[in-house]
């Protein structure tokens, strides 16, 4: 996507190192990152200068050829790089394309000699981005439908609901939620977009808002809380949200207070679809229950950061009592029978095993 007419991707390979957009910066700054070290790509994912499946992913590939280089290096390259993998297995749980790149890359190198491993994975690291956002993009194809046949029954704009960032920050590019709105949008289709801020991080009022602001797609900004009071009052049609690890039975687990979001549409008979590409399955696990909630600081919750008029830098504010406790569990899982279907790269599909297998033969 573009960034102020220029485009760009969130990760990409620099000479013999890894760039980033760091999107702790967003969106008050756009700045680049360089990841050298398996501990600097490490670091960049637990602590989120990199977030969101589809990128987590992404970046844990080329952190691999990365850790090709630091391992050939080594007295035991084999040893070495296994540790790494698992060095970078360990940043974050819940997203499922990190285990599935980190893995893909594994089994890849596996038969050859280590003074090959930087090439073939650093080419396959290229691939691993160049698929995410080819599959975002066919997710864009897809569910552009869904939104041309709302429009074609109402007036005024299509309005979609959106929890968290799946936009093209979360992947390579397009985004999975977001790529049906950009399609719709450029299709000339009147789309106008509820943005969930999603508290603690707030994904949705830093990075959706700017992503949405930077195509020109109409949107506003509400609280968390808000969504099911829109739907009562008839103001969203259509729910769309991302993924960080969908079981092969079709449980999604995404960004906490998803749940609720899906509770309140189907009370309205509101469509909730989840969009996701075929590495977001975890063609291991049929229970939504079994998927690894990450637990995070819960300095999250206790304070929040932002900037004040007129200054360059951040601050950060604290909004409860001194030594307030605060749980901070970072996903929540919508069961299956809540979600009316699933936008991939191969097309819609109930959010059933049977459809997703029908749909994935090859890998279900
Ligand atoms: O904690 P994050 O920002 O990495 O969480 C990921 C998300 O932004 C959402 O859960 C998103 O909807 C799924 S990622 C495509």
């Amino acid at each position: 996507m573009n960034i102020d007419g220029q485009p760009f991707r969130t990760v990409w390979a620099q000479d013999d190192y890894v760039q980033i957009i760091d999107q702790r910066e967003l969106p008050f700054h756009c700045v680049t990152e360089d990841l050298k070290t398996v501990d600097q790509v490490a670091r960049a994912i637990s602590d989120m200068h990199v977030r969101g499946a589809g990128c987590i992913g992404a970046t844990a590939g080329y952190g691999m050829w990365i850790a090709t280089q630091e391992a050939a290096r080594s007295s035991d390259p084999t040893n070495r790089l296994n540790d790494l993998a698992t060095q970078l297995l360990e940043t974050r749980p819940t997203a499922v394309n990190l285990r599935w790149a980190v893995e893909r890359q594994l089994e890849s190198l596996r038969s050859l000699s280590p003074e090959t491993w930087a090439e073939h994975a650093l080419e396959l690291a290229n691939t691993i981005a160049d698929e995410d956002a080819a599959a975002c993009a066919q997710i864009g194809q897809h569910g552009l439908p869904l939104i041309r046949e709302i429009a074609e029954q109402k007036e005024g704009p299509v309005n979609v609901l959106t929890h968290c960032n799946a936009g093209w920050l979360a992947f390579v590019d397009h985004g999975s939620a977001t790529a049906p709105i950009y399609a719709a949008h450029d299709a000339g289709i009147p789309v106008h977009v509820w943005v969930d801020e999603t508290r603690p991080r707030n994904q949705g009022a830093r990075l959706t808002a700017w992503e949405l602001k930077q195509h020109g797609v109409p949107h506003t900004l509400i609280v968390d809380n808000a969504g099911g009071h829109l739907m009562q009052r008839g103001q969203v049609d259509l729910v769309i949200t991302g993924t960080d690890r969908t079981t092969r039975s079709g449980d999604v687990a995404n960004k906490i207070g998803t749940y609720l979001k899906a509770l309140a549409a189907r009370d309205n008979d509101v469509p909730f679809y989840v969009a996701l590409p075929s590495s977001t399955f975890d063609w291991k696990l049929a229970d939504g229950f079994a998927i690894p909630i990450e637990e995070r600081s819960p300095s999250e919750v206790t304070s929040i950061s932002g900037l004040r008029d007129k200054e360059t830098t951040e601050t950060s504010i604290h909004l409860t009592p001194q030594e307030c406790m605060a749980a901070n569990p970072a996903f929540d899982v919508t069961p299956k029978h809540l979600v009316t279907g699933l936008i991939t790269e191969r097309g819609i599909c109930n959010a059933s095993e049977d459809a997703i297998a029908q749909l994935y033969p090859d890998l279900a």
